[in-house]
């Protein structure tokens, strides 16, 4: 069923479920056997005259555009995400290319920036989930996440062909702007993000999180930390969280915890914590000192035996590369935000106070 909840009880379950389809149809015919990127919206040389690369977008999106700007970086160029509400021109010259992300194309904060940045001169894409919206229309280009329609307000499947649809973007990007390079491990990456929608399932099969929801259901904060990938995959996991359980949560980078935050921390509170990248020894610091203060750390890895001294709990994750393994903690964190709100009776795919988009600034 397309448009019914089917066997769910849901639309936000059926859209987690449905992650590794709409992913494996965001990639579809876009990687080549030998490794290249295909995108038939974008030739070789479109982005030929760009040198500097902005993101502008609003809640879910934002997250994904922290990632995305992140993916570029890998590639050697130079980008920066922006809340678009707080969007400024100062910089934007005619060879700034401003990226918005949108899964509606709706967003009226990031219409209306996407248009300021082309009033300043800036050539821009819009990368949105619905063919011919606003934003789609407005900018120079348009490149679909292609992740079929999301009906539940909380933002799930769209989240991953964001990131993905990035990441494709990012390679053309490096073969197009002077600064760009290729990845080192190109061939790895691009080989473990067609694995993606199979890890996905791995994890959808075998996820605790229901029971890792019912758990904490008595603490009164829940925190999420992570750094590199792993910190835009905070923010969306907090974000989720407070969206359809209504409870307190907050997502830090890992390395912030202890400028601030640990003044939160009490034996009320759950530390979700990422081990999915390079610098694990670092967040197992910063897990510890949550741990000392009496807070429940759950986890979020590959590698059980490398955190069972401090980690009260476990989501385990397949391992794969470390720029795509955000994603999948992702999915755990978007498990245990569904299970904790259905447990508490929450109206999940309405949550009150937010629509699914923003038509006003
Ligand atoms: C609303 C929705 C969020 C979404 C945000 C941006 O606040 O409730 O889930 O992330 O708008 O929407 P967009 O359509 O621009 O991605």
């Amino acid at each position: 069923e397309e448009t019914g909840k089917g066997k769910y009880d849901h639309y936000m379950l059926k859209e987690i479920n449905e992650q590794a389809d709409s992913l494996s149809n965001t990639l579809g015919g876009r990687i080549t056997d030998d490794g290249d990127v295909d995108l038939e919206e974008f030739p070789r040389g479109t982005f030929d005259d760009v040198d500097h690369v902005e993101f502008i977008a609003c809640g879910t999106s934002y997250h994904a555009a922290l990632y995305g700007a992140q993916q570029l970086q890998r590639t050697g160029i130079r980008a920066t995400a922006t809340i678009a509400s707080e969007y400024d021109t100062a910089t934007v010259t005619e060879d700034t290319l401003t990226i918005a992300v949108t899964q509606s194309g709706e967003t009226a904060d990031t219409i209306s920036a996407l248009r300021a940045a082309q009033d300043a001169g800036a050539e821009t894409v819009a990368v949105t989930n619905v063919v011919g919206s606003s934003a789609a229309r407005e900018a120079d280009h348009a490149l679909y996440i292609r992740a079929g329609p999301e009906i539940g307000v909380a933002a799930t499947k769209t989240f991953s062909s964001q990131v993905a649809t990035l990441t494709l973007l990012a390679h053309r990007l490096s073969q197009d702007l002077e600064q760009g390079t290729a990845r080192e491990d190109n061939e790895e990456f691009f080989a473990e993000l067609q694995n993606l929608p199979e890890y996905i399932d791995e994890v959808l099969e075998t996820s605790t999180a229901e029971a890792v929801g019912e758990k904490y259901l008595d603490k009164n904060s829940y925190f999420f930390i992570g750094r590199d990938n792993e910190y835009p995959v905070a923010l969306e996991g907090a974000l989720k969280f407070k969206e359809i359980t209504y409870e307190h949560a907050e997502g830090f980078a890992s390395g912030e915890l202890k400028h601030g935050p640990l003044a939160l921390v009490t034996p009320k509170s759950v530390v979700f914590s990422m081990f999915t990248g390079e610098n694990g020894e670092k967040t197992r610091k910063n897990a510890e000192e949550a741990h000392t203060r009496g807070a429940d750390i759950v986890a979020v890895t590959d590698d059980a035996d490398s955190v069972h001294e401090f980690a009260d709990t476990v989501l385990h994750i397949p391992e794969t590369h470390p720029d795509i393994a955000g994603l999948l903690a992702n999915v755990q964190l978007q498990l245990v935000s569904y299970y904790t709100a259905d447990l508490l009776d929450r109206e999940i795919d309405k949550p009150r106070n937010l629509a699914k988009s923003v038509t006003v600034e």
